[in-house]
């Protein structure tokens, strides 16, 4: 009823009612349109504070004033009798609809003549009645009117002022709702999208990053052979070697280019669900290794494998595990060079199972090290102690989702001056 009421008349104010929870109280409903939606607040309102207010009228000693609604029942107490939903005894004169107030003397059950001043509320069809004993009423009937006024506008000010501020109230924090839900689906939606994106990007960016790699390792092979021959006066130096040279620069300042666009669309794309593919370490790792075995030469890194024999097979996304195995690689050889130079360091790959159902799989470095502090730090997306442009810290933190997301752990001891182990366990078949 109280609906249909709402969407007529845009609000729909109930009449006083007890309830389940025996308290007297109200319903006021407003329906409220914004941005082609359509809301209706329905609040639930407790008539104690405005009973107060209109059953807090005094005037004189007898004067009174109480709310009727159409049928003559009691919306407030009224002091001389008559109490909350019983039906009023008396038949009041009331002024028509629309009209304002009306005042007349009538007799009331107990024989008591009152003066009697009536008005209907301006925004429910409630009556508010001012009384008072004849005999006390020195006040004049242009007063009692006054009064009506005044109480008529006092009552109908308040409810609809506590109606308007509680549901402004509840609006608004609808609203907030409704932007909070909005703004959330909106990033919803565009992570999905960015995911797919990702996802996409990732796979070509992959592509392209290992022949990039093996570009990469070729060049620097292909510079450190003109430098020997160079420097052993099989090749003198002329013009020609000159732009060589220039050239060669230019091709590794590209390759570089090439490398960090690729490196941080694949991290940015890693989010993609898993493919399982079932592996044997003891033929990926070391494939794996080879893709980075050039450069480690190159450098002077021994680059070695310690690989049990008995290792189960595990299920995982090869793309992704390789992922993480160059990003612990391309650390740790970092690391050996900062510390040895092209001279000393050794980097150590090895699997071994672990218990039941579970292997390992380290990296360890004779390296630079790790401080405690940075220890803690180390798989933070951005923490990186590496120059702007080298290092863009991410290289850890997308380890660390993707072996979390095959359900397995990454570790890392360290000491500094001395080394660094990353270890990942990963579930396996036996
Ligand atoms: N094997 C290691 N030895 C010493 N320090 C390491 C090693 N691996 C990681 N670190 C430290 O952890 C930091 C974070 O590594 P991470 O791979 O996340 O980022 P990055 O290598 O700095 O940059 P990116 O990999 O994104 O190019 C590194 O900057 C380095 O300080
Ligand atoms: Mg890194």
């Amino acid at each position: 009823k109280w609906f249909k009421e709402v969407m007529k008349r845009g609000y729909y104010i109930s009449d006083i009612f007890l309830g389940f929870r025996r308290v007297p109280h109200f319903i006021i409903a407003i329906a409220k349109e914004e941005q082609e939606k359509r809301w209706v607040i329905r609040a639930t309102i407790d008539t104690y504070l405005f009973s107060n207010l209109v059953e807090g009228v005094r005037i004189g000693k007898t004067g009174e004033a109480y709310l009727l609604n159409a049928q003559g029942v009691f919306q407030t107490e009224r002091r001389s009798g008559g109490h909350i939903l019983e039906k009023d005894p008396e038949t009041l004169q009331s002024p028509a609809r629309g009209s304002e107030i009306k005042t007349f003397v009538q007799k009331d059950a107990r024989g008591e003549k009152y003066l009697y001043a009536t008005t209907w509320l301006r925004e429910k069809d409630w009556l508010l009645v001012v009384r008072q004993e004849r005999s006390d009423a020195f006040k004049t009937l242009s007063t009692a009117t006054y009064l009506v006024l005044l109480v008529s506008l006092v009552g109908g000010v308040a409810i609809i002022s506590l109606a308007f501020s509680l549901t402004a109230r509840i609006v608004g924090r609808m609203k907030q709702a409704d932007m909070d839900k909005r703004s959330l689906s909106e990033q919803l939606i565009r992570a999905s999208r960015l995911a797919e994106l990702g996802e996409m990007a990732a796979g070509f960016a992959h592509e392209i990053n290992n022949p990039l790699q093996i570009i990469r390792s070729e060049q620097t092979l292909i510079e450190t052979i003109l430098s020997d021959l160079k420097d052993s006066g099989q090749i003198k130096g002329s013009k020609d070697l000159v732009e060589l040279e220039e050239s060669m620069d230019q091709i590794r300042l590209q390759i570089d280019r090439c490398a960090r666009i690729t490196q941080s669309i694949l991290q940015f794309g890693r989010q993609s669900e898993p493919s399982f593919e079932e592996i044997d370490l003891r033929a990926w790792i070391p494939q794996v290794t080879a893709m980075i075995s050039k450069k480690a030469s190159v450098h002077g890194i021994k680059l070695g494998h310690e690989i049990s024999d008995h290792i189960p097979r595990i299920n995982g996304d090869p793309a992704q595990l390789q992922q993480v195995l160059i990003n612990l690689l391309n650390n740790a050889m970092d690391a050996v060079l900062s510390r040895h130079g092209t001279e000393g360091g050794e980097i150590i790959v090895g699997a071994a199972k672990k218990d039941k159902g579970r292997i390992v799989i380290w990296v360890k470095d004779n390296g630079i090290g790790i401080s405690p502090e940075n220890l803690k730090n180390v798989f933070r997306p951005f923490f990186t102690t590496k120059p702007p442009g080298k290092g863009t810290g991410l290289g850890l933190s997308v380890c660390y989702g993707i072996i979390e997301n095959m359900g397995g752990t990454i570790e890392v001891e360290s000491e500094k001056g001395v080394g660094t182990t990353f270890i990942i366990t990963l579930p396996a078949e036996g």
